[in-house]
């Protein structure tokens, strides 16, 4: 059997009116990425010789988001149906034997079914995805003859009372060989209840042609389209579900099942274990027995072994060491690394910054463009001032120095190693290493002073 070689067609230029949105329907995202690229990651398991997507509506925009190289992009403009699709497509498909044609809107198809349904395809034959639906309304019915071979679709709106009847309904998904394709798509018609060139009615000249049709039913999860908001919610509750029962077998511990979505990918170690209501975008790793506390929003970040991260904590970016203690209400920005032992409490905002071992900012901070050494301890309200109105300066602060409460440090600046900064300083110059700094005006007492008292209302 000599191996096929295979074109994917995706058609995606439909306008998505049931969304009612100003993003083109295939951009919408489930599970973090959008429509059409989950369509393409099945294709593209495929290997296939060229993959091409058809698009219309807001097509820079379409393109611009998917930034997929070796995709060719095929305009059409205006839709006359998916037949018109496919014709569009055929001058572009290069050296193939076969166009598998895939729908922009059907995300949850499966690269191992697509693998079933175009293994040891021949040149003589249509491969047509199909699926059982009790209530078929609005697809392509597959109709078969006597002897049970699929002999055409019929389309809802051109099909009689029986044939609406039945329940086997076109996916959409189908493989046709090129030899073929190119004559049954240039003999469509626009002649039905539509007035489209449906791609469906080459079906029917194949089988006039007496070549076989050959019906592959799939699950109808796997091939269910998205038309509007609604059925974007449940496909995306599906998903959520799915990727929360993989990581349970992995052997991590959720709270809730329901209460988790991961847009995009989550690595766990061992004996992970994650609160309620968690959301992961990007790339988030997590090693071994991280706790997740309840209602935190992680990003694009590694999480060391042995760390806990306490509620309402946000994490965008960036690196936090193991053995590590963060939030509750903490909020890490890009570039940051806290190496291991860090503390970082309640109400304390880091962006771009290096704190090294052991060092601890517990309350009520901002630390900014900043380098912390070892063991240093930042106290309360302490802020970084890491911006003059014009440009961004750092903060050095060097091995177990002692920031008081209250303090500011005006960058670019540097605390000396082992040094203390004294409560409510305003540090605007380096501090020596070892020593006490501090500015801050001095305490008086006035002896015998006495509190206003409060004047009787007049009568
Ligand atoms: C189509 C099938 C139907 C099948 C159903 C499965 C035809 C004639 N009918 O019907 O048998 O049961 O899908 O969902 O093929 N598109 C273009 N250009 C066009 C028209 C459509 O790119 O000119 C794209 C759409 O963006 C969409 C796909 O083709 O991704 C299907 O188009 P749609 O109009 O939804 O087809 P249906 O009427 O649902
Ligand atoms: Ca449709």
């Amino acid at each position: 059997m000599k191996a096929i070689q295979i074109a994917t067609v995706i058609l995606a230029a439909g306008k998505g009116t049931r969304m009612r949105s100003a993003l083109p329907k295939v951009l919408h995202p489930l599970a973090g990425k959008p429509l059409l690229t989950w369509v393409l990651e099945a294709a593209q398991a495929l290997e296939p010789v060229k993959q091409l997507i058809v698009y219309g509506h807001g097509g820079e925009q379409v393109k611009a988001a998917i930034a997929a190289d070796k995709v060719t992009w095929v305009e059409q403009a205006p839709q006359l149906g998916t037949g018109d699709a496919v014709r569009h497509a055929l001058p572009h498909v290069g050296e193939c034997s076969h166009i598998l044609v895939l729908y922009g809107d059907v995300p949850q198809i499966g690269s191992g079914t697509l693998q079933d349904l175009c293994a040891g395809a021949d040149d003589d034959s249509i491969r047509l995805l199909t699926t059982v639906l009790d209530n078929p309304t609005g697809y392509g019915r597959i109709i078969r003859d006597e002897r049970g071979h699929v002999t055409a679709i019929v389309e809802e709106k051109d099909a009689s009372g029986e044939q609406r009847a039945i329940k086997e309904v076109n996916t959409g998904i189908m493989l046709l060989p090129l030899k073929h394709a190119k004559n049954w798509i240039e003999a469509l018609t626009p002649a039905n209840a539509q007035g489209e060139y449906y791609l469906t009615d080459v079906i029917g000249m194949a089988a006039a042609q007496r070549l076989a049709v050959s019906a592959h039913n799939c699950a109808a999860a796997e091939v269910a389209g998205i038309n509007d908001k609604m059925q974007l919610a449940a496909m995306e509750r599906e998903v959520q579900q799915r990727q929360a029962n993989a990581l349970m077998q992995q052997g991590v511990t959720l709270a809730d099942p329901a209460r988790i979505d991961v847009r995009g990918s989550l690595l766990c170690g061992e004996d992970v274990a994650i609160d309620v209501n968690l959301v992961c975008e990007g790339e988030v790793i997590l090693g071994d027995r991280v706790s997740i506390g309840a209602n935190c929003v992680l990003r694009n970040c590694h999480i060391g072994s042995d760390t806990l991260v306490e509620a309402f904590t946000h994490i965008d970016g960036g690196h936090i060491g193991e053995n590590s203690r963060v939030g509750p209400y903490a909020r890490i920005r890009p570039g940051t690394h806290t190496a291991e032992e860090a503390h970082i409490g309640n109400f304390v905002e880091i962006k771009n910054s290096q704190i090294d071992r052991g060092s601890k900012i517990n309350h009520l901070s901002y630390v900014g463009d900043s380098t912390v050494g070892k063991r240093v301890n930042i106290g309360a309200g302490t802020i970084t001032c890491n911006y003059d109105g014009a440009n961004k300066h750092r903060t050095i602060i060097g091995d177990d120095a002692f920031i008081g409460s209250d303090s500011q440090l005006v960058a670019p600046v540097e605390i000396g190693a082992g040094s203390t900064v004294g409560a409510g300083s305003t540090i605007t110059k380096d501090t020596p290493a070892g020593e006490l700094t501090l500015s801050r005006s001095k305490q008086i007492t006035i002896n015998g002073w006495k509190r206003p008292v409060k004047q009787p209302k007049k009568a």
